[in-house]
Formats: C-alpha cells, sequence, structure tokens
C-alpha cells in the first residue's frame, strides 16, 4: 500500500473551483474525520490568511452549507501562500509553510498554462519530493499540448504520483454504471450489436457559463465535457469487463475502448452557440467558441461495430440533467398488431447520472381489458441515495491516499484527444440556439430521434 500524503496543497486557492468544489470537499471530509493533514492554499491575490478564511465560509454556506464544527476543523488547519508563481520566493515560502511534511499532495486547480511553470517551481524548491501532483482537466487543448504537459509533469513527479482528475469519474452514478453492468449477468448476452439499437448520452445544463467567460471561451463544449467528461461516460457503458477490481486492471479496460472509439469525422458534429453568450463577461465579441456540440461516435470492436453513440452537450438548455439512454432493438415483429412504438418510450435502460440518480428499464405491459394493447412501464432498478460522497471529496481523499482508479491515466487522456482533434476549433460550422431549447435544429442531422430528458 502507498503511504498517505502529509499535507495538501491547493494552487488557486482564490478560484472559481476552489469555491465550488474544493472547499465544499474540504468540509464534508472533516465532518468524517477524513481530514487530518496541512491545508495549504496558494493564490496570486494579495491576500491573508483571514481573507481566505472569509472565502472558505462563503463557498461552504454557498455550496451544501456550514457544518459549523466540520469548518471550524477545517479552519484550524488551513494556511496561506500568496504569491506569483513565476516566482521562486512563492515556492521557498510554501516549503516553510510545509515544515516536516515529507509527502506532500499538490493540487493544480489552476489553468493547464499554468501547470508546466508550477511543476518546475515544485522541483526547484524541493516541494516536489516525495510528493504526488493532482491535474485538473482538461489536460492540454489537444493532443500535442497534452504530451508536451506529460513530460513537464513526469520530469518532475514519477507517473505513480500523477494524478488526472475527471470528476465524473468520482461519481457515485458513474461508478454505478460500472458496477450495475459487472454484477448482474441479465445485461451482458444483450450488451452488444445484436441487441443493441444506439446509445444517446445526454449533458444538458439549464444554466449559462456562470461567471466563468473567460475560462469557458478558452475552452468550449467539446474540450469542457465531451473530451474528459463525456468520453469517460462511453468508456464506462462500453468496455469489456475489467481483468479485476484493481487500480490498473480498471485503467486498462477504459483505456482499451476508449483507442476503439474512431477519431470524429466532421460530418458527425454539430456545434451550436446560445444567443447572448457574446454578451457574456470575458467572451470575446466575435468569439465561435462552441456551447453545445452533438456527436455521433462509432466503436471499431466486435460488440459494438455499427451502433451509433450520440453524445450531445450544452449549456442554457431546457433543463439541468445527465443521462444515459440505451436504446434496444425493437421485436422482429408485432404479434399483436400494435404500430411500433417510438424510440426512447420503452425497451431501452436508462441511466439518470445527475442531479438524481437513477437505473431504470423501460418495458411495455399489457393493459388490462379485453384487447392485447399495451402501455409503457419503466422499472427502477436503483435511486438515488441521499448520503452519496461528492466526487471531489472522494477524488481528494483518493489522492491523499495514493489510490488511482478513478484517474486518468495518459494513454486514456491521449486516445480522447485522438478522438476530439479532427474537430477542434473552426473545423466545423457554428450556429445560434436560443436559450432554454435543445441547441440548433441541425442537430436533428446526427440523431433523428434525441432523447430529451425531463428535470425529474
Ligand atoms: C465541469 C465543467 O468540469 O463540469 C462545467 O467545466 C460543467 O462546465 C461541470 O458545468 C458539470 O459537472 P456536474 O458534476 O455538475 O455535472
Amino acid at each position: 500500500m502507498p503511504e498517505p500524503s502529509d499535507a495538501l496543497v491547493f494552487f488557486g486557492a482564490t478560484g472559481d473551483l476552489a469555491h465550488k468544489q474544493i472547499f465544499p470537499a474540504l468540509q464534508s471530509m472533516a465532518r468524517r474525520g477524513h481530514l487530518n493533514v496541512p491545508v495549504i492554499g496558494v493564490a496570486k491575490a494579495n491576500w491573508n490568511l483571514d481573507q481566505l478564511k472569509t472565502r472558505a465560509k462563503d463557498s461552504v454556506q454557498q455550496h451544501g452549507g456550514i457544518d459549523p464544527l466540520a469548518f471550524d476543523q477545517l479552519l484550524a488547519r488551513l494556511r496561506y501562500v500568496d504569491g506569483d508563481y513565476e516566482d521562486p520566493t512563492t515556492f521557498d515560502a510554501l516549503r516553510r509553510e510545509l515544515g516536516s511534511a515529507q509527502r506532500p499532495l499538490h493540487y493544480l486547480a489552476i489553468p493547464a498554462s499554468l501547470f508546466s511553470t508550477v511543476v518546475s517551481q515544485l522541483g526547484r524548491s524541493g516541494c516536489a519530493r516525495g510528493g504526488r501532483v493532482v491535474a485538473e482537466k482538461p489536460f492540454g487543448r489537444n493532443l500535442a499540448s497534452a504530451q508536451a504537459l506529460n513530460r513537464a509533469l513526469l520530469e518532475v513527479f514519477p507517473e505513480p504520483a500523477v494524478f488526472r482528475i475527471d470528476h465524473y469519474l468520482g461519481k457515485e452514478a458513474v461508478q454505478n454504471l460500472l458496477y450495475f453492468r459487472f454484477s448482474n449477468a441479465f445485461l451482458e448476452p444483450i450488451w452488444n450489436r445484436n441487441y443493441i439499437d444506439s446509445v444517446q448520452i445526454v449533458m444538458a445544463e439549464e444554466f449559462g457559463v456562470a461567471g466563468r467567460g473567460r475560462m469557458y471561451d478558452e475552452t468550449g463544449a467539446l474540450r469542457d465535457v465531451v473530451q474528459n467528461h463525456l468520453l469517460q461516460v462511453v468508456a464506462c457503458l462500453a468496455m469489456e469487463e475489467p481483468a479485476s477490481g484493481c487500480a490498473e486492471a480498471l485503467r486498462d479496460a477504459r483505456a482499451r475502448i476508449l483507442e476503439m472509439i474512431q477519431p470524429l469525422d466532421p460530418a458527425h458534429v454539430v456545434r451550436g452557440q446560445f444567443r447572448g453568450y457574446l454578451a457574456e463577461a470575458g467572451v470575446a465579441p466575435d468569439s465561435r467558441v462552441e456551447t453545445f456540440a452533438a456527436v455521433r461516435l462509432s466503436i471499431d470492436s466486435w460488440r459494438w461495430a455499427g451502433v451509433p453513440f450520440y453524445v450531445r452537450a450544452g449549456k442554457r438548455l431546457p433543463v439541468t440533467c445527465t443521462e444515459v439512454l440505451v436504446q434496444l432493438k425493437q421485436p422482429p415483429r408485432s404479434v399483436f398488431g400494435e404500430a411500433s412504438p417510438k424510440h426512447g418510450t420503452s425497451n431501452h435502460v436508462r441511466f439518470r447520472l445527475g442531479p438524481d440518480v437513477k437505473i431504470a428499464l423501460g418495458v411495455r405491459a399489457k393493459l388490462a381489458g379485453e384487447s392485447m394493447i399495451g402501455k409503457e412501464l419503466e422499472l427502477i432498478a436503483a435511486r438515488e441515495d441521499p448520503d452519496e460522497m461528492q466526487p471531489y471529496e472522494r477524488l481528494l481523499g483518493d489522492a491523499l491516499e495514493g489510490d488511482h482508479s478513478l484517474f486518468t491515466r495518459e494513454d486514456s487522456v491521449e486516445a480522447e484527444w485522438r478522438v476530439v482533434e479532427p474537430i477542434l476549433g473552426d473545423a466545423t460550422p457554428i450556429h445560434d440556439y436560443e436559450p432554454g431549447t435543445w441547441g440548433p435544429a441541425n442537430a436533428d442531422q446526427i440523431c433523428s430521434s434525441w432523447h430529451n430528458p425531463t428535470s425529474r
């Protein structure tokens, strides 16, 4: 077993990710008695520790609520180093703040463009010695920059010390995709091209760029969520069974299927931008960055050849929810003379991944009465567990323990970039859509029967 880290350093302590995710995760860890190391925030903001504490309080109040006991424990562990990431004295101050810690975990909650600078300073100052590093997604901007970033990380940290985070892998519902698939025998015989007609994954967000205009305008939907979160969901749905439940076996199985997803053909992509995006703070007035993407993926494997995987993600859509719809083929003939039901209304497996969690089997059953006519039903196999641990809490805890199971390996990151690389930038036109709709009408060219989930 690897030794646990003995300090947690997070860069970007005054930023958006820390506010939305990291402070709430740290408070939850404290509540469960899992936060036993000093926590050192680093940022360039001209702040002091008291200001960071005020920010931490605001963060937990806005995201889940304050737990006075746990929050006090977090405050007691919190330290702060302010300084420029280019300046060696920032890292000398960090080394002093680390005191006797021998195995710090450095979490880079900062734009990927700053990773190399921070990592080389960690190496020079001695802060990296014995330590680990967590890199936020997206890992690079394309294949070449991901490879360059990886080289920069590996110059300072050995591969077992590198944790590439994709918080979707830390979601209870995403883990349940794997658990449900490989813990029930009934699914396996039909989980292939002979019985499955298509697979849809939709990640809809009712909100827009939520104050992250500048960051989002450098990213866009394809880099923000398709290259990472949604391809990982595809991997969980499509992969072969891992050799075991251990970290490398899971990572091998994910990497193998990601390598079988074919690079995207621009003819199978529709990009959109919601009306009003250009007026968001931080967005370039002539931006052609997509806030919506619909793609059709093909997996070149014996199991999946010919089965389309439709992926759609967008901001300012009618609801906030992420769902998977696995559409089974229709029965070969209608014995009772009923018209073929519409896609998505029955004969499916539906995984709702958020905000609530559900696994449902869509079937038809006979309506009581003389005629042999039926209705659609869903058999609900699983529902949300209210005590669910949030992904950032789970992933931070795993990284502190040195457990890689839910982190992305470099071969997977590169396979993901190979899938989206042909369609990045202006490779395809961009179409406007009205906020509150399901994206541009052209998306119907990709799939004629999109599954539009509801808010419950
Ligand atoms: C982040 C993206 O990684 O995931 C955001 O940068 C997106 O744009 C978010 O809103 C969605 O995460 P979740 O866990 O709320 O589905």
